[in-house]
Protein backbone atom coordinates (compact mmCIF):
# COMPACT_ATOMS: atom_id res chain seq x y z
CA UNK A 1 0.00 0.00 0.00
CA UNK A 2 0.99 3.49 -0.98
CA UNK A 3 0.63 7.06 0.99
CA UNK A 4 0.30 9.29 -2.69
CA UNK A 5 -0.40 12.80 -1.91
CA UNK A 6 -2.23 14.39 -5.05
CA UNK A 7 -2.13 18.05 -5.69
CA UNK A 8 -4.27 18.34 -8.77
CA UNK A 9 -3.91 22.56 -8.70
CA UNK A 10 -5.88 24.65 -11.46
CA UNK A 11 -7.42 24.44 -15.10
CA UNK A 12 -6.41 21.27 -16.49
CA UNK A 13 -4.04 20.03 -13.96
CA UNK A 14 -7.29 18.93 -12.21
CA UNK A 15 -9.05 16.96 -15.86
CA UNK A 16 -5.97 15.54 -16.32
CA UNK A 17 -5.35 14.43 -12.72
CA UNK A 18 -8.96 12.70 -12.33
CA UNK A 19 -8.90 10.85 -15.38
CA UNK A 20 -5.25 9.35 -14.53
CA UNK A 21 -6.75 8.57 -10.81
CA UNK A 22 -9.04 6.57 -12.35
CA UNK A 23 -6.72 4.47 -14.24
CA UNK A 24 -4.54 4.02 -11.20
CA UNK A 25 -7.09 1.98 -9.27
CA UNK A 26 -7.56 -0.31 -12.11
CA UNK A 27 -3.68 -1.38 -11.63
CA UNK A 28 -2.79 -4.42 -9.09
CA UNK A 29 -1.09 -2.47 -6.28
CA UNK A 30 -3.32 -0.27 -3.82
CA UNK A 31 -3.04 3.52 -2.59
CA UNK A 32 -4.32 5.48 -0.17
CA UNK A 33 -5.03 9.16 -1.86
CA UNK A 34 -4.58 12.31 -0.03
CA UNK A 35 -5.69 15.51 -1.81
CA UNK A 36 -3.93 18.74 -1.25
CA UNK A 37 -3.97 22.35 -2.86
CA UNK A 38 -1.87 24.86 -4.54
CA UNK A 39 -2.06 26.99 -7.35
CA UNK A 40 -4.33 30.22 -8.11
CA UNK A 41 -7.96 28.70 -6.72
CA UNK A 42 -6.08 27.53 -3.66
CA UNK A 43 -4.88 30.92 -3.18
CA UNK A 44 -8.17 32.92 -3.79
CA UNK A 45 -9.70 30.86 -1.18
CA UNK A 46 -6.65 30.56 1.76
CA UNK A 47 -4.00 33.59 0.80
CA UNK A 48 -1.68 30.83 -0.20
CA UNK A 49 -0.47 29.60 -3.41
CA UNK A 50 0.98 26.41 -1.25
CA UNK A 51 0.14 26.24 2.25
CA UNK A 52 2.55 24.39 4.82
CA UNK A 53 -0.24 21.29 4.84
CA UNK A 54 0.45 21.09 0.99
CA UNK A 55 4.09 20.68 1.79
CA UNK A 56 3.78 18.65 4.83
CA UNK A 57 1.68 16.23 2.93
CA UNK A 58 4.19 16.00 0.57
CA UNK A 59 6.34 15.46 2.85
CA UNK A 60 4.89 12.07 4.31
CA UNK A 61 3.99 11.07 1.16
CA UNK A 62 5.89 8.24 -0.44
CA UNK A 63 5.26 9.73 -3.49
CA UNK A 64 3.51 13.41 -4.89
CA UNK A 65 1.36 13.52 -8.49
CA UNK A 66 1.31 17.13 -9.33
CA UNK A 67 -1.08 18.49 -11.75
CA UNK A 68 -0.40 21.70 -12.80
CA UNK A 69 -1.03 25.17 -11.50
CA UNK A 70 -2.15 28.76 -12.87
CA UNK A 71 0.59 31.31 -11.84
CA UNK A 72 0.13 34.95 -11.45
CA UNK A 73 2.84 37.50 -11.50
CA UNK A 74 3.70 38.03 -8.25
CA UNK A 75 2.16 34.84 -6.43
CA UNK A 76 4.87 32.49 -4.98
CA UNK A 77 5.39 29.67 -7.73
CA UNK A 78 3.83 26.79 -5.81
CA UNK A 79 6.17 23.97 -7.70
CA UNK A 80 9.66 25.97 -6.93
CA UNK A 81 8.51 26.49 -3.34
CA UNK A 82 8.02 22.58 -3.13
CA UNK A 83 11.04 21.39 -5.33
CA UNK A 84 12.99 23.69 -2.85
CA UNK A 85 11.42 22.74 0.61
CA UNK A 86 11.47 18.57 -0.40
CA UNK A 87 15.19 19.28 -1.53
CA UNK A 88 13.88 17.60 -5.05
CA UNK A 89 17.25 18.22 -6.63
CA UNK A 90 17.41 15.88 -9.68
CA UNK A 91 14.66 16.95 -12.41
CA UNK A 92 14.10 14.12 -14.70
CA UNK A 93 12.46 14.72 -18.31
CA UNK A 94 12.36 12.17 -20.65
CA UNK A 95 12.63 12.22 -24.41
CA UNK A 96 10.89 9.58 -26.18
CA UNK A 97 8.50 9.16 -29.07
CA UNK A 98 5.29 7.38 -28.89
CA UNK A 99 3.99 5.01 -32.20
CA UNK A 100 1.33 6.91 -33.72
CA UNK A 101 1.95 10.48 -32.54
CA UNK A 102 3.64 12.63 -35.04
CA UNK A 103 6.96 13.58 -33.80
CA UNK A 104 10.16 14.79 -35.74
CA UNK A 105 12.15 11.62 -34.66
CA UNK A 106 10.81 8.30 -34.26
CA UNK A 107 12.45 5.71 -31.92
CA UNK A 108 14.04 8.33 -29.82
CA UNK A 109 14.63 7.44 -25.86
CA UNK A 110 16.92 9.38 -24.22
CA UNK A 111 16.40 11.09 -20.71
CA UNK A 112 17.40 14.89 -19.47
CA UNK A 113 18.74 14.75 -16.13
CA UNK A 114 18.72 18.79 -14.76
CA UNK A 115 19.95 19.80 -11.75
CA UNK A 116 16.97 21.36 -9.80
CA UNK A 117 18.55 23.61 -7.00
CA UNK A 118 20.94 26.05 -8.03
CA UNK A 119 22.67 27.39 -11.23
CA UNK A 120 21.08 30.77 -12.62
CA UNK A 121 17.53 30.16 -11.05
CA UNK A 122 19.36 30.41 -7.46
CA UNK A 123 17.61 33.61 -7.67
CA UNK A 124 20.11 35.87 -6.58
CA UNK A 125 19.80 38.98 -8.31
CA UNK A 126 20.81 42.87 -8.04
CA UNK A 127 20.04 45.79 -9.93
CA UNK A 128 23.55 47.88 -11.10
CA UNK A 129 23.81 51.50 -12.19
CA UNK A 130 22.79 50.53 -15.28
CA UNK A 131 21.11 47.22 -15.29
CA UNK A 132 21.10 44.22 -13.53
CA UNK A 133 22.90 41.07 -12.93
CA UNK A 134 22.50 37.42 -11.67
CA UNK A 135 24.53 35.33 -9.95
CA UNK A 136 25.16 31.71 -11.39
CA UNK A 137 25.58 29.41 -8.09
CA UNK A 138 27.46 26.16 -8.65
CA UNK A 139 28.97 24.25 -5.64
CA UNK A 140 30.69 20.75 -6.01
CA UNK A 141 28.02 19.09 -3.49
CA UNK A 142 25.20 19.74 -6.21
CA UNK A 143 27.59 19.20 -8.88
CA UNK A 144 28.21 15.82 -7.69
CA UNK A 145 24.98 14.80 -6.43
CA UNK A 146 22.99 15.47 -9.56
CA UNK A 147 25.60 13.86 -12.17
CA UNK A 148 26.05 10.77 -9.55
CA UNK A 149 22.53 10.56 -9.44
CA UNK A 150 22.59 10.64 -13.98
CA UNK A 151 24.88 7.62 -13.15
CA UNK A 152 22.73 5.59 -10.70
CA UNK A 153 19.62 6.27 -13.12
CA UNK A 154 21.44 5.05 -15.96
CA UNK A 155 23.04 2.05 -13.93
CA UNK A 156 19.71 0.92 -12.86
CA UNK A 157 17.57 1.87 -16.11
CA UNK A 158 20.28 -0.15 -18.04
CA UNK A 159 21.60 2.77 -20.03
CA UNK A 160 25.33 2.85 -21.38
CA UNK A 161 26.42 6.56 -21.47
CA UNK A 162 25.99 9.46 -19.66
CA UNK A 163 26.63 12.86 -21.59
CA UNK A 164 27.21 16.04 -19.24
CA UNK A 165 26.18 19.35 -21.34
CA UNK A 166 27.94 22.27 -20.00
CA UNK A 167 29.85 25.93 -21.45
CA UNK A 168 32.98 25.26 -19.29
CA UNK A 169 35.20 27.27 -22.28
CA UNK A 170 33.30 30.09 -21.34
CA UNK A 171 31.88 30.07 -18.03
CA UNK A 172 35.19 28.17 -16.92
CA UNK A 173 34.89 28.36 -12.91
CA UNK A 174 31.23 27.52 -12.48
CA UNK A 175 30.84 24.76 -15.49
CA UNK A 176 34.54 23.94 -14.96
CA UNK A 177 33.78 22.63 -11.22
CA UNK A 178 30.83 21.22 -13.33
CA UNK A 179 32.83 19.41 -15.53
CA UNK A 180 35.00 18.03 -12.89
CA UNK A 181 32.62 16.65 -10.75
CA UNK A 182 30.92 14.61 -13.54
CA UNK A 183 34.71 13.05 -14.53
CA UNK A 184 34.87 12.47 -10.87
CA UNK A 185 32.11 10.35 -10.34
CA UNK A 186 32.19 8.64 -13.77
CA UNK A 187 35.29 6.84 -12.43
CA UNK A 188 33.05 4.99 -10.09
CA UNK A 189 31.28 3.84 -12.94
CA UNK A 190 33.35 2.27 -15.49
CA UNK A 191 30.99 0.25 -17.38
CA UNK A 192 28.81 3.33 -18.17
CA UNK A 193 30.48 5.96 -20.87
CA UNK A 194 30.87 9.63 -19.91
CA UNK A 195 31.64 12.51 -22.43
CA UNK A 196 30.62 15.69 -22.27
CA UNK A 197 29.52 18.38 -24.90
CA UNK A 198 28.75 22.06 -25.10
CA UNK A 199 25.76 23.75 -24.47
CA UNK A 200 25.26 24.94 -27.73
CA UNK A 201 26.33 22.29 -29.72
CA UNK A 202 24.24 19.65 -27.55
CA UNK A 203 20.96 22.52 -29.06
CA UNK A 204 22.31 21.48 -32.46
CA UNK A 205 22.90 17.86 -32.35
CA UNK A 206 19.29 17.08 -30.72
CA UNK A 207 17.69 18.16 -33.72
CA UNK A 208 20.36 16.67 -35.97
CA UNK A 209 21.60 13.60 -34.28
CA UNK A 210 19.89 13.15 -31.60
CA UNK A 211 19.90 8.78 -31.21
CA UNK A 212 23.20 9.21 -29.92
CA UNK A 213 22.57 10.30 -26.93
CA UNK A 214 21.04 8.16 -23.88
CA UNK A 215 21.55 10.09 -20.74
CA UNK A 216 22.01 14.27 -20.24
CA UNK A 217 23.18 15.71 -17.49
CA UNK A 218 23.63 19.13 -17.31
CA UNK A 219 22.76 22.59 -15.01
CA UNK A 220 19.39 24.40 -14.20
CA UNK A 221 19.38 26.53 -17.18
CA UNK A 222 20.86 24.56 -19.87
CA UNK A 223 18.69 21.31 -18.37
CA UNK A 224 15.16 23.83 -19.01
CA UNK A 225 15.61 24.91 -22.29
CA UNK A 226 17.15 21.66 -23.71
CA UNK A 227 14.42 19.34 -21.97
CA UNK A 228 11.53 21.85 -23.75
CA UNK A 229 13.56 21.25 -27.02
CA UNK A 230 13.44 17.46 -26.85
CA UNK A 231 9.85 18.04 -26.00
CA UNK A 232 9.25 19.37 -29.35
CA UNK A 233 10.78 16.59 -30.77
CA UNK A 234 8.80 14.22 -29.97
CA UNK A 235 5.12 15.46 -30.06
CA UNK A 236 4.98 18.50 -28.14
CA UNK A 237 3.57 18.89 -24.12
CA UNK A 238 0.33 17.10 -24.77
CA UNK A 239 2.92 13.68 -24.24
CA UNK A 240 6.12 15.34 -21.98
CA UNK A 241 6.42 14.05 -17.89
CA UNK A 242 8.59 14.80 -15.86
CA UNK A 243 10.07 13.68 -12.03
CA UNK A 244 11.53 15.93 -9.09
CA UNK A 245 13.53 13.13 -7.39
CA UNK A 246 15.03 14.08 -4.08
CA UNK A 247 17.13 11.74 -1.32
CA UNK A 248 13.99 11.48 0.76
CA UNK A 249 10.79 12.77 -1.28
CA UNK A 250 9.60 12.87 -5.38
CA UNK A 251 7.18 14.58 -7.16
CA UNK A 252 5.60 13.64 -10.71
CA UNK A 253 4.37 16.12 -12.86
CA UNK A 254 3.51 16.97 -16.39
CA UNK A 255 6.21 19.78 -17.82
CA UNK A 256 2.35 21.70 -19.05
CA UNK A 257 1.00 23.86 -17.36
CA UNK A 258 -2.72 24.70 -16.12
CA UNK A 259 -4.08 25.58 -20.29
CA UNK A 260 -6.41 28.55 -19.44
CA UNK A 261 -7.44 28.02 -23.14
CA UNK A 262 -8.49 24.27 -22.61
CA UNK A 263 -9.87 24.73 -18.84
CA UNK A 264 -13.56 23.18 -18.72
CA UNK A 265 -13.74 21.86 -22.11
CA UNK A 266 -12.52 18.13 -21.13
CA UNK A 267 -10.23 17.64 -24.18
CA UNK A 268 -6.53 17.96 -22.52
CA UNK A 269 -4.43 15.29 -23.60
CA UNK A 270 -4.18 12.92 -20.35
CA UNK A 271 -0.57 11.17 -21.96
CA UNK A 272 1.53 13.40 -19.93
CA UNK A 273 -0.01 13.36 -16.66
CA UNK A 274 -0.10 9.45 -17.31
CA UNK A 275 3.27 9.13 -17.89
CA UNK A 276 4.04 11.35 -15.10
CA UNK A 277 2.72 8.15 -13.22
CA UNK A 278 4.17 6.01 -14.81
CA UNK A 279 7.52 7.50 -13.75
CA UNK A 280 6.18 7.42 -10.06
CA UNK A 281 5.63 3.51 -10.10
CA UNK A 282 9.17 3.08 -11.84
CA UNK A 283 10.72 5.21 -8.60
CA UNK A 284 8.15 3.00 -6.68
CA UNK A 285 10.19 -0.08 -7.54
CA UNK A 286 6.54 -1.29 -9.35
CA UNK A 287 8.59 -2.01 -12.53
CA UNK A 288 5.85 -4.70 -13.90
CA UNK A 289 2.95 -1.87 -13.35
CA UNK A 290 5.11 0.52 -14.70
CA UNK A 291 5.32 -0.88 -17.87
CA UNK A 292 2.39 -2.15 -18.24
CA UNK A 293 1.03 0.85 -18.21
CA UNK A 294 2.81 2.31 -20.45
CA UNK A 295 2.01 -0.43 -23.06
CA UNK A 296 -1.62 0.50 -22.31
CA UNK A 297 -0.89 4.28 -23.18
CA UNK A 298 1.23 3.25 -26.36
CA UNK A 299 -1.60 0.70 -27.54
CA UNK A 300 -4.04 3.57 -27.89
CA UNK A 301 -1.61 5.83 -29.37
CA UNK A 302 -0.68 3.71 -31.54
CA UNK A 303 -4.34 2.94 -32.43
CA UNK A 304 -5.02 6.46 -33.23
CA UNK A 305 -8.52 6.46 -32.52
CA UNK A 306 -9.64 7.53 -29.14
CA UNK A 307 -7.31 10.38 -28.59
CA UNK A 308 -7.61 13.69 -27.72
CA UNK A 309 -7.77 16.84 -30.71
CA UNK A 310 -4.42 17.46 -29.93
CA UNK A 311 -3.56 14.25 -31.50
CA UNK A 312 -5.97 14.33 -34.07
CA UNK A 313 -8.31 12.85 -32.74
CA UNK A 314 -12.05 14.21 -31.11
CA UNK A 315 -11.89 11.68 -27.66
CA UNK A 316 -12.77 13.74 -24.66
CA UNK A 317 -9.67 13.48 -21.77
CA UNK A 318 -12.28 11.07 -19.84
CA UNK A 319 -12.58 8.65 -23.32
CA UNK A 320 -9.15 8.41 -24.04
CA UNK A 321 -8.15 7.78 -20.41
CA UNK A 322 -10.74 5.19 -19.96
CA UNK A 323 -9.54 3.59 -23.14
CA UNK A 324 -6.34 3.70 -21.37
CA UNK A 325 -8.32 1.72 -18.64
CA UNK A 326 -9.30 -0.56 -21.17
CA UNK A 327 -6.06 -2.10 -22.23
CA UNK A 328 -4.94 -2.27 -18.80
CA UNK A 329 -7.95 -4.36 -17.55
CA UNK A 330 -7.51 -6.71 -20.71
CA UNK A 331 -3.77 -7.43 -20.40
P1 LIG B 1 0.45 25.53 -20.91
O1 LIG B 1 1.37 24.37 -20.81
O2 LIG B 1 -0.71 25.55 -20.00
O3 LIG B 1 -0.10 25.60 -22.42
C1 LIG B 1 0.75 25.80 -23.55
C2 LIG B 1 0.07 25.27 -24.82
O4 LIG B 1 0.07 23.84 -24.82
C3 LIG B 1 -1.37 25.69 -24.96
O5 LIG B 1 -1.66 25.88 -26.31
C4 LIG B 1 -2.12 24.50 -24.42
O6 LIG B 1 -3.42 24.42 -24.92
C5 LIG B 1 -1.24 23.33 -24.85
N1 LIG B 1 -1.33 22.21 -23.90
C6 LIG B 1 -0.76 22.16 -22.67
N2 LIG B 1 -1.08 21.02 -22.06
C7 LIG B 1 -1.87 20.33 -22.90
C8 LIG B 1 -2.53 19.07 -22.83
N3 LIG B 1 -2.45 18.29 -21.74
N4 LIG B 1 -3.28 18.68 -23.87
C9 LIG B 1 -3.37 19.45 -24.98
N5 LIG B 1 -2.76 20.63 -25.12
C10 LIG B 1 -2.03 21.07 -24.09
O7 LIG B 1 1.35 26.83 -20.73
P2 LIG B 1 0.94 28.37 -20.70
O8 LIG B 1 -0.28 28.62 -21.52
O9 LIG B 1 2.17 29.10 -20.98
O10 LIG B 1 0.59 28.65 -19.17
C11 LIG B 1 -0.72 28.53 -18.61
C12 LIG B 1 -0.62 28.65 -17.09
O11 LIG B 1 0.09 27.53 -16.56
C13 LIG B 1 0.16 29.89 -16.64
O12 LIG B 1 -0.47 30.41 -15.49
C14 LIG B 1 1.54 29.34 -16.32
O13 LIG B 1 2.21 30.13 -15.37
C15 LIG B 1 1.18 27.97 -15.76
N6 LIG B 1 2.26 26.96 -15.86
C16 LIG B 1 2.33 26.08 -14.83
C17 LIG B 1 3.23 25.04 -14.85
C18 LIG B 1 3.22 24.07 -13.73
O14 LIG B 1 2.24 23.98 -13.00
N7 LIG B 1 4.25 23.28 -13.53
C19 LIG B 1 4.17 24.87 -15.98
C20 LIG B 1 3.96 25.80 -17.05
C21 LIG B 1 3.04 26.82 -16.98
MG1 LIG C 1 10.38 25.19 -18.63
Amino acid sequence: MYNLTIIPGDGIGLEVMEATIHILDTLDLEFNYTTAYAGNECFQRTGSTIPDETIELAEKADATLFGAVTTVPGQKSAIITLRKALDLYANLRPVKSYPGVKSLFRDLDLVIVRENTEGLYSGIEEYTKDGATALRVVTRRASERICRFAFDYAEKTGRNKVTAVHKANVLKKTDGIFKDAFYKVAADYSEIEAEDKYVDAMAMFLVTKPHQFDVLVTTNLFGDILSDEGAGLVGGLGLAPSANIGDQNALFEPVHGSGPALAGKGIANPSAMILSAVMMLEYLGEMDEAHRLERALMGVLREGEVVTPDLGGSASTVRMAGEVKNKLVKN
